[in-house]
């Protein structure tokens, strides 16, 4: 029996502490220790004389092809170009929100010409069956189990060697030497622990399905994402059908990747071709909306921008932002009244990006100011401009990123006009034709200009 005494854990970054404090020093969240037991787990002989084996860099050999294909190239991309092997991959996300459905799904192909593993804490085989017939999994290498016990799990992968194993969900697993309750923060530490130690020394790729707690994040979260390669969150809007799957952490890939799926009667299906998702259903003819091109990792996507900007009935206006930062939102609305005299005041102003998109990037800016002052004045925007830059405290625009990208993506959407920030323009190619009118504005007035340039007669005021 290992020894046990009571400790007191952080739930956000795992520091323990004899005695409960309001704070936790290690990372300054209050109110986050919890009270456990603490234990460790015996086996580990650490004191018998353990031996280090090292390797010259160079002598270092790997074998060449690591990674497989999931069948999903939209997940593939997020993990960085596909499976790799003996990696553990955390999937986290808002309960429905589809994990069980896309790992099953993806349980298809990976299971077509090797043995793949599906482990449910939450479901009976027949329930895990109903679901794959709805979906039409059915590849002769996929075994599925109802198990919560850990061990039992890690038995198993060492005899029967999968190359993929799936444990749906985390919280739900157990380890029988730890009296914790299952889902408890020192239950799901040590048994992604044992199930990472599994991973490496089998060569098993593993995905570990994690729920998230109110916060948004996985309960323990800086705790299980220290010990796993990969921290993937599947997010969107439960009430519409799309779903966006970013990568938090990746030790085999870029983090700035996304990949967006739909979700229809028969599972998830891709969606190869976002920009055109996202601006279906655009009103005509409504002034504060613009449509940004932005860069999700190396793709470029549209996106629609709307303000609405309405007569104040507080003292203090309401400035409401969904899916673009509320502080950068108060900057350019200060930006726009210093430099370019645009009062918002005695104004609401409520900024959306449609889609559930969260936008992150410097080269918004320009399309939420151009809406902004577009829902400010009542005047309506072209429908076929599209914008990108960066706004300067100095109502400049500043040059960014992957202009050719950005202006190719929003040609190829069928935009006839593109508004970009005039430092950028050098970076275009002058030999070629991107079938699409370029327009250089070096700050905010002079892209207020060129919209009145180009507005069609139709859209004038
Ligand atoms: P699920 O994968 O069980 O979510 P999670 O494992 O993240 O909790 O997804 C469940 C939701 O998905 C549920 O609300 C129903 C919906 N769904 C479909 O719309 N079509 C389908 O084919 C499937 C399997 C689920
Ligand atoms: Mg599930």
């Amino acid at each position: 029996m290992p020894k046990t005494k009571t400790v007191y854990i952080c739930s956000q970054c795992g520091q323990e502490y004899p005695k409960w404090n309001g704070r936790c020093y290690a990372c300054g969240s209050w109110g986050t220790l919890e009270e456990t037991i603490s234990e460790k787990r015996s086996g580990n002989a650490a004191h018998t004389a353990a031996k280090m084996t090292m390797s010259r860099i160079d002598g270092v050999d790997f074998p060449e092809e690591t990674r497989c294909k999931t069948g999903m190239n939209e997940l593939d991309r997020v993990l960085g170009g596909g499976l790799v092997r003996g990696s553990l991959v955390l999937l986290g996300g808002d309960p429905g929100i589809g994990k069980s459905t896309l790992l099953l799904q993806i349980c298809n192909t990976l299971a077509a010409d090797q043995r793949v593993m599906y482990v449910s804490g939450e479901e009976s085989e027949r329930q895990i069956k109903l679901r794959a017939d709805r979906l039409g999994v059915n590849a002769p290498g996929l075994y599925i189990s109802s198990c919560t016990d850990c061990d039992a799990i890690i038995e198993a992968m060492r005899t029967e060697k999968p190359s993929v194993m799936i444990i749906d969900s985390i919280q739900t697993m157990q380890l029988s030497d730890i009296q914790s309750v299952p889902g408890s923060l020192v239950q799901v530490r040590e048994c992604t622990n044992a199930f990472m130690r599994a991973a490496k020394a089998l060569d098993i790729s593993v995905f570990l399905v994690g729920h998230v707690n109110k916060d948004g994040g996985i309960a323990g979260p800086k705790v299980l994402e220290h010990i796993v390669d990969t921290v993937l969150y599947f997010e969107g809007d439960k009430q519409l059908s799309y779903r966006i799957l970013r990568a938090a952490k990746n030790r085999f890939g870029s983090t700035n990747e996304i990949g967006v799926f739909e979700m229809r009667d028969k599972g998830l299906y891709e969606v190869e071709n976002p920009s055109a998702m996202l601006l279906s259903g655009r009103p005509a003819g409504v002034s504060g909306i613009t449509i940004l091109c932005t860069m999700e990792g190396s793709r470029p996507i549209l996106a629609e921008v709307q303000a609405l900007v309405a007569k104040s009935g507080f003292s203090a206006p309401r400035r409401v932002s969904a899916g673009f930062d509320y502080n950068r939102l108060c900057v350019l609305l200060a930006v726009l009244e210093k430099r370019a005299g645009f009062a918002f005041g005695a104004f609401d102003v409520y900024i959306n990006i449609i889609g559930g998109l969260k936008i992150d990037e410097p080269a918004s800016d320009l399309a939420v100011a151009l809406a902004l002052y577009s829902g400010l004045c009542d005047k309506v925007i072209g429908e076929d401009v599209a914008v990108f830059g960066e706004v300067g405290l100095g109502g400049e625009l500043r040059a960014v990123s992957h202009i050719r990208q950005r202006v190719r993506e929003a040609a190829r959407m069928g935009f006839g006009k593109c508004i970009v920030p005039k430092a950028s323009l050098k970076e275009l190619d002058k030999s070629e034709d991107y079938g699409i009118s370029i327009y250089g504005a070096a700050n905010l007035k002079q892209a207020f200009k060129v919209l009145e340039a180009i507005a069609e007669p139709g859209d004038k005021k």
